[in-house]
């Protein structure tokens, strides 16, 4: 099934209900919430007092996607803030198995997401206990970013290893996904899409249907 992930890194922070609201209302059936630690990207975004606010106030799957150095440190507080899906990156995790574990023993869904210069042969032997697998589309850290073009390779290229093995894995990409580049990430295999920019600036409710209709 497809879909939509609004990232609410675009949001207006000081009307953050309200959009998240006017995204729901329009059929998103994800919420996209990226931490930032400053570490293992440069930047700091936002953590768990927001997460659980949102909790409180929206029925969308809490999808979030931990952009931070070891994140075994912060996955049961993210999960007891009433995340539904946590992905955490190859990249900065010790030991991915366990922090695999750490989210599947509390019954949520597991992703694990890879930056565009990072091989898919990361996800070889875990392919199979996880749910989601991220397909950075640009590097992690900043929204309103272009869409590298070979990650749209790296899509075509996970979506025949997921059917050669049987798999159901969801293929979720993330940055640079507007209404020019979301056809290509679609025919490519990708199935949850994260979009930042292009749904919140302006009129979240109409960019939101408008991304839909392009979805379906
Ligand atoms: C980038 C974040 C994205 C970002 C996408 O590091 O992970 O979720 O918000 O923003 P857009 O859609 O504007 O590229
Ligand atoms: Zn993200």
């Amino acid at each position: 099934m497809n879909c939509l992930s609004p990232s609410i890194l675009a949001a207006d922070f000081t009307r953050l209900g309200e959009q998240v609201s006017a995204a729901e209302q329009a059929g998103a059936q994800y919420l996209h919430f990226d931490v930032m630690d400053g570490c293992f990207v440069p930047n700091i975004s936002f953590g768990m007092p927001v997460l659980s606010s949102l909790r409180e106030s929206t029925n969308l799957m809490l999808d979030v996607h931990l952009m931070i150095q070891e994140p075994v440190r912060y996955i049961k507080e993210i999960a007891d803030c009433g995340a539904d899906i946590i992905t955490v990156h190859a990249e900065a995790c010790t030991d991915l198995n366990h922090a695999i574990d750490m989210i599947k023993e509390r019954e949520l869904l597991a992703g694990v997401a890879l930056c565009p210069a990072t091989s898919l042969t990361a996800l070889d032997y875990i392919l199979p206990r996880i749910d989601m697998a991220l397909i950075m589309t640009v590097n992690p850290g900043l929204g309103g970013q272009k869409l590298i073009p070979y990650t749209l390779d790296k899509i075509r290229d996970l979506k025949k290893i997921i059917d050669r093995r049987g798999l159901k894995t969801d293929i979720e990409v993330d940055g640079g996904i507007n209404f020019k580049t979301l056809e290509h990430v679609l025919d490519a295999g990708a199935n949850i899409i994260v979009s930042g920019s292009a749904v919140f600036d302006g009129d979240v409710e109409e960019n939101t249907k408008r991304l839909l209709d392009i979805m379906k």
